[in-house]
């Protein structure tokens, strides 16, 4: 398993980056300026993008694993990934998603704990209704990793 930084061409993983995120115009937003990593175990298995917020916190903002890699551990092995490169030289590392159970055990599995919320981010930020998992996602919940003293 590899874990290599993109530099240029970040586009070319469209197709993963929007399975996270389904709005290209939301995912323009972070992709410039964020740090894209991508995971390969021989083959492309995922991806995910980390944004600076300020001196001391960052975020993860796009993380998806190939459909049919997804349940074999590659999703909580680019995170621990993160948290090796980011934490230390950031003293938090957020993560902000739908009020998703599924979603919020992983990121708690991977070590994010709930932080805050941002009502009506999905309804308020998104053209059309996005639907996870048969719900309508309306508030986004914020989790965050933090670095260890
Ligand atoms: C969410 C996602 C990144 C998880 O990656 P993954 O490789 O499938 O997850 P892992 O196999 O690394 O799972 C890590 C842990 O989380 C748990 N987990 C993973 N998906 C889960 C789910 N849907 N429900 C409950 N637990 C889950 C696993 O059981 C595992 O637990 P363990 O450590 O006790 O064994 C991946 O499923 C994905 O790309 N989904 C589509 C895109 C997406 O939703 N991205 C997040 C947007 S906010």
């Amino acid at each position: 398993m590899k874990v290599e930084e993109v530099i240029s061409d970040k586009k070319e993983f469209l197709d993963l980056l929007r399975l996270a995120d389904e709005q290209e115009d939301m995912i323009d937003r972070y992709l410039n300026d964020g740090r894209m990593f991508v995971l390969y175990d021989e083959d492309l298995k995922g991806e995910a993008v980390v944004t600076e917020l300020s001196e001391t916190e960052c975020e993860l903002k796009n993380i998806a694993i190939m459909p049919n890699e997804q349940g074999k551990g590659y999703g909580k092995a680019l995170i621990q990934f993160l948290f090796d490169e980011f934490l230390g030289r950031y003293q938090t590392m957020y993560v902000g998603t739908g009020d998703v159970p599924s979603i919020l055990d992983f990121y708690k599995k991977c070590g994010f704990r709930e932080s805050h919320r941002v009502k009506n981010f999905f309804t308020d930020n998104y053209r059309e209704p996005i639907i996870d998992q048969g719900v309508q996602l309306v508030d986004m919940v914020y989790l965050r990793a933090d670095a260890k003293p």
